[in-house]
């Protein structure tokens, strides 16, 4: 069969087949550009951070840690949009937009490559332009002694080694990055495409690695995301995610101007997500796999974030369903508990409650470190590992979350478990405790990257991680309706 007539008999079958889910309804919406993965001419990009989400230096011959794979789908080939020269852009080579104070600085150049591929890649909707999903890569290493990185988003000097991991000069080197542009394989209409690479440049045999491999058959259904992520000894803190970013604006952990899939910034409690995952390998007891993870940034006062480092604050929160991690927040641990629980039913539950807190559906909550009217006890995020400060809130699989549509016991959605979820993640974020100055009016809690991937935290050995994700969307819900 050519793949012409299989595009016309999938096209067909699409088209008899009626989609029905209780999120389907007349009064959702979808704020994707490529609503459940399912568009043909698929538009996905790739970023690596170092640990306080910068470059710093550029691996060499990679060019700037920035890359895409955009196509669209014209009369059965497939019509790239970046260029392997696009991909290969570092500091030093100008493009068409390039601002000239960037063209020597890693950090500023990347910022530049991801808007200059954003123009390449973006999708012209009438109302809402859009661009990619993100593939984000992180290593967790952080040489002190280089004081690349700001306290609170304070630059300060070098310290001691010893807090993080670090196994000498270069250990905050970027990866090398490999693109296998998407075309077709085999006969029946299949596509595929793939990022993979290694922060262990050179010869370093059995090092880390990162791979994404997308595969979709046209017409048909989602676009599949293979995931792999692989430590190493040099290599023990990595962190991988698909990420869906806002379109312009901060997106969460940037403090910059970002491209991305999020064309409508999802408000809480109004918003759902859907997707399907399939955990093949955990990555072993420290990772923390992320069903999902919500970003967004908001100052202490409430006031929405301005690109302001000092007192921009980026606040996650993140449910992690690797059943090895321990809720460390217990009766007896006060400090890794948010101060207050709060019902469906908005009644607040403190923490010091240990007859009703529900001290298992809380990993770890961590404060920003430049709050100034903390309750004790509490714990303070790292100040190192964001441009800015960070309030993080981490949430285990238990019965309170039943009605959200969240796991409910550890394992649930775990290896073996594959599933497709339909997440109140509006809900649910609407209720979680994050901190304010006392007196001041709350936040919009509004979304700007919704992402799901896993950080292996600091690993003893060698762990694989590897899983797929599809169906991916993020639903309006109409407050009446729902
Ligand atoms: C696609 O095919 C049609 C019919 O063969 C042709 O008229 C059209 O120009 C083609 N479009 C592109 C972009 O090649
Ligand atoms: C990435 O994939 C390509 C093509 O399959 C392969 O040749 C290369 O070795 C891979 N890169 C790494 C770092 O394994
Ligand atoms: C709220 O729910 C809790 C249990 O989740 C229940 O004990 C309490 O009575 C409810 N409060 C109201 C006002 O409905
Ligand atoms: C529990 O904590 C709340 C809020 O911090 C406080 O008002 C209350 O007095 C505490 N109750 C007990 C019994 O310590």
């Amino acid at each position: 069969m050519d793949l012409q007539n299989l595009v016309l008999i999938t096209a067909l079958i699409v088209s008899t087949f009626t989609f029905s889910s209780p999120l389907d309804e007349k009064h959702s919406i979808s704020v994707l550009g490529d609503p459940g993965m399912r568009r043909d001419g698929l538009r996905v990009a790739f970023e690596a951070w170092n640990f306080c989400n910068e470059v710093g230096t550029e691996a060499p011959l990679m060019g700037s840690p920035r890359a895409a794979d955009c196509f669209d789908l014209t009369n059965s080939s497939l019509n790239h949009k970046v260029s392997e020269s696009d991909n290969k852009l570092g500091v030093g080579k100008p493009f068409q937009g390039l601002n000239p104070s960037a063209l020597n600085n890693a950090d500023l150049y990347a910022v530049e490559k991801e808007l200059y591929l954003g123009s390449l890649c973006e999708v012209r909707e009438a109302q809402n332009p859009w661009h990619f999903w993100m593939v984000m890569l992180k290593n967790g290493n952080y040489d002190t002694t280089s004081s690349l990185c700001p306290e609170n988003g304070k630059k300060v000097g070098p310290f001691k080694p010893g807090r993080f991991p670090c196994f000498g000069n270069g250990c905050m080197n970027q990866p090398s990055f490999y693109n296998e542009r998407t075309s077709f394989v085999g006969s029946g209409g299949r596509m595929r495409g793939g990022f993979n690479g290694s922060y262990d440049l050179g010869s370093d045999v059995g090092g880390s690695y990162f791979e994404v491999i997308w595969e979709k058959n046209v017409g048909v259904g989602s676009w599949v995301f293979n995931h792999k992520l692989k430590t190493s000894k040099k290599y023990p803190w990595l962190m991988l995610y698909l990420r869906a970013d806002a379109t312009k604006g901060f997106s969460g952990g940037y403090h910059y101007d970002t491209r991305g899939m999020l064309k409508i910034l999802p408000e809480s409690p109004n918003f759902k997500v859907r997707l399907s995952l399939n955990v093949k390998q955990g990555g072993g007891p420290k990772s923390q796999f992320y069903l999902i993870d919500i970003g967004s940034c908001w100052k202490n006062n409430g006031a929405p974030c301005d690109g302001d480092v000092l007192t921009d604050i980026t606040r996650y929160s993140e449910m992690i369903i690797n059943p090895e991690t321990p809720a460390w927040c217990s009766p007896t641990s006060l400090v890794s508990c948010p101060p207050y629980h709060v019902t469906p039913n908005n009644t607040k539950i403190y923490r010091n409650d240990t007859a009703n807190f529900p001290y298992g559906a809380y990993h770890y909550y961590c404060a920003p470190g430049n709050a100034k009217y903390l309750e004790s006890p509490v714990s303070i995020c790292d100040p190192y590992s964001n441009p800015q400060g960070q309030e993080l809130m981490q949430l285990l699989p238990h019965p309170i979350w039943a009605e959200y549509g969240y796991p409910t016991k550890q394992g649930q959605g775990w290896v073996g478990d594959p599933r497709t979820w339909e997440l109140d993640v509006g809900g649910l974020s609407s209720r979680l405790y994050f901190y304010q100055d006392p007196g001041t009016p709350p936040a919009k809690r509004v979304w700007t990257s919704i992402d799901v991937g896993t950080e292996i935290f600091v690993s003893d050995k060698d762990e694989v991680a590897e899983w797929t994700l599809s169906d991916f969307d993020v639903i309006l819900t109409n407050p009446v309706a729902s």
